[in-house]
């Protein structure tokens, strides 16, 4: 099954020199690093004019959901995706939390999307500004303490362990040094009163009340722990004669999903390379981007604090507009933050309420296929 055919108008170079009036389509397995093969369309596959049925691309305006942690202090965060190996959350904190969250559920990642402030936890406290990741490993007793009100931040619970992907022949140094995460350092705390921590299972809580400040660790050693790492930290990898696929841009790991990190970047110089991402099927994986700052001109009518969610079995790919734009820019500027998850997604019914519709059929729009 390993043969490699070469059929009708094609190019050598996969996105390089794409037949003119040819749209390059990778159908590809296991994401980006399987078999595929590349299509040469007369059209865009993603040009449907409608859709039957529940699967389809939806752009999530995450700006308009209200977790209840943005009114309540003890509030806790809104869901807005999930499958069995990850769920995504959406956190408004805009008080210190009153109690201290023990997820058992999974390990976190915090993405500050917006706000600054201090995540407190057994190992010690974390200054957060936007554009930060932190790493909770699961049963960590931790507190986020914002300093203002207006706070977003992008909750990823997976049940297995953040881990950092292999850099292959780039070495181990390539994206960042692990050196550059920032671990906390012991801050014991020795209040008296009663401390609730509160400890999620199953997606239930239970709650230990103590009547010392539970934030008593005077030193940890070992290799587990809290970790922050900031988005601009994750240096890409860029070449100028070669669009590199989204895998290339892997920030962590976990058990049925990755995340990965889109920051300003030159594009591609060879006026025969594409410098936008290629229309994939992603038939293995659903592909969730959180936009988090800059220009999106791949997607029109995006936003900073959308989410965009296509699901396996139905093509993405720039909007026809974006190919147009792409010829004349010589860099990106957006932050993005990818979750590409084995399992499908299901769509939580908040998120469900503030989905722009007209995305489903941009592609469409694009080309003048819908009318006015
Ligand atoms: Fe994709």
């Amino acid at each position: 099954m390993d043969v490699v055919h070469s059929k009708g108008k094609v190019t050598k170079q996969a996105h390089v020199g794409v037949p003119e009036g040819t749209y390059e389509e990778e159908h590809g397995r296991e994401t980006f690093f399987g078999r595929a093969s590349h299509l040469y369309r007369t059209h865009p596959p993603t040009a449907w004019t409608r859709i039957e049925g529940k699967l389809r691309p939806r752009a999530i305006n995450v700006n308009e959901m209200k977790p209840d942690d943005q009114t309540q202090e003890d509030g806790f965060w809104q869901l807005i995706a999930g499958n069995q190996d990850v769920r995504l959350y959406v956190s408004r904190r805009s008080r210190p939390m009153t109690y201290f969250l023990r997820d058992a559920d999974g390990d976190l990642c915090y993405f500050i999307h917006r706000g600054s402030g201090t995540l407190e936890s057994d190992y010690g406290p974390l200054a957060f500004t936007p554009g930060d990741y932190l790493i909770i490993p699961k049963g960590t007793t931790h507190r986020v303490v914002p300093e203002g009100d207006d706070n977003f931040f992008f909750v990823i619970e997976g049940t297995g362990e953040y881990r950092l992907p292999d850099r292959g022949l780039m070495g181990k140094h390539a994206h960042f040094d692990p050196g550059v995460m920032v671990v906390p350092e012991p801050d014991p705390h020795d209040e008296e009163g009663e401390f609730e921590v509160r400890v999620k299972r199953d997606n239930e809580f239970t709650s230990l009340f103590f009547a010392w400040h539970p934030l008593d660790v005077v030193g940890w050693q070992g290799d587990v722990s809290p970790v922050k790492l900031n988005i601009l930290d994750h240096r890409p990898v860029y070449s100028p004669s070669y669009h590199m696929p989204p895998s290339a841009h892997c920030t962590w790991e976990n058990d049925g999903f990755v995340i990965c990190s889109f920051v300003p970047r030159p594009l591609e110089e060879d006026p025969e390379v594409l410098k936008v991402p290629f229309y994939h099927a992603n038939i293995d994986a659903d592909e969730i981007l959180f936009y988090h700052e800059g220009n999106f001109f791949s997607r029109a009518g995006i936003d900073v604090g959308f989410i965009t969610l296509h699901p396996q079995g139905i093509h993405h790919g720039p909007q026809p507009a974006a190919i147009e734009a792409s010829k004349s820019k010589l860099r990106t500027d957006e932050v993005a933050v990818m979750v590409e998850t084995h399992h499908p997604l299901v769509v939580s019914s908040e998120a469900d309420a503030v989905v722009a519709t007209e995305y489903e059929t941009s592609w469409a729009a694009g080309m003048g296929l819908l009318g006015d």
